[in-house]
């Protein structure tokens, strides 16, 4: 479980959060979702210890990053996986080698040693044919899958996404917001996606953070970005709107239905 209680941060004296907490829990994916600037990739350089609050905590299974020396945050770090942030792949170097390039670069461990999990991982990953190819001669979906098996290499317990469908067109929006609900099955891990991406949101959250101006609002189940009265969501949600009733349309939607439904807030 990852617990952010109440924390605030600025950069050079300017505040970014204020008091932000939310709660991710085991095997659940837990969406913050917010407009560019609300602090949300703040928010995971703080959770993964890269920049110290002025105030709060932030718990990875019990252990508090930002109060840890040094050497506590790198090992407390090695529990979390920050997916598709950077994920630029290694062209130069077979799929096989990007998995293996950090293990054996930063951990010094041995490619004879390395290489097997390697291989167990991308067969894992349906990507057990592949190990010998480029980057360049993937499709796109492939490469996200790869870009995570140099994260899952690891064993996180948290896998932390950031704007993971930014930039993509809609079909490999929807091929990567499978891919998270897949990985979160599969490797029984904590996922929080944050993202600007309403859509995909309603698509793969269990339990939904609005980020505003560097305020957290905890508003539920996804459903209830559509019908939450807060100020906060009504604003950020109001561009949707045109999407989201075009979207409520369409049959066998996780919201399909949602325009009655007041009784379960
Ligand atoms: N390294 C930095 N130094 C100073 N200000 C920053 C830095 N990074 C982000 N900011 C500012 O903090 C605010 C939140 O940024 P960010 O966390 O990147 O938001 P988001 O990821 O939601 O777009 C923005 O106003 C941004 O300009
Ligand atoms: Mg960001």
């Amino acid at each position: 479980m990852l617990k952010v209680e109440a924390i605030t941060a600025s950069y050079n004296d300017v505040p970014v959060l204020d008091r932000v907490s939310m709660t991710a829990h085991e095997r659940r994916i837990t969406a913050v979702i917010g407009s560019s600037g609300s602090g949300k990739s703040t928010l995971l350089r703080v959770i993964m210890g890269f920049i110290k609050p002025s105030s709060g905590r932030v718990l990875i299974e019990g252990e508090d990053i930002c109060s840890a020396s040094e050497a506590e945050v790198a090992r407390i770090r090695a529990k979390m996986g920050l997916v598709f942030q950077e994920s630029a792949l290694f062209d130069s170097l077979t799929v096989e080698e990007n998995v293996a390039f950090f293990p054996i670069y930063h951990q010094k461990r041995r490619w004879r040693q390395v290489r097997p999990e390697v291989n167990a991982l991308l067969a894992e990953l349906g990507l057990g044919d592949i190990g010998g190819k480029y980057p360049g001669e993937l499709s796109g979906g492939m490469r996200r899958r790869v870009a995570l098996a140099r994260t899952l290499i690891y064993h996180p317990r948290v896998l932390l996404y950031d704007e993971p469908t930014t930039g993509l067109d809609p079909t490999n929006i929807a091929t990567v917001d499978d891919i998270i609900k897949e990985m979160n099955e599969r490797f029984e891990v904590t996922s929080v996606v944050v993202t600007h991406d309403l859509e995909s949101v309603l698509h793969v959250a269990d339990w939904v953070y609005l980020l505003d101006e560097g305020h957290s609002v905890e508003v539920g189940p996804p459903k209830h970005l559509l019908t939450s009265d807060h100020p906060r969501v009504v604003r950020f949600t109001a561009s949707w709107r045109k999407h989201i009733d075009a979207f409520r349309k369409l049959p066998h939607t996780p919201i399909s239905g949602v325009a009655g439904s007041k009784d379960d807030k």
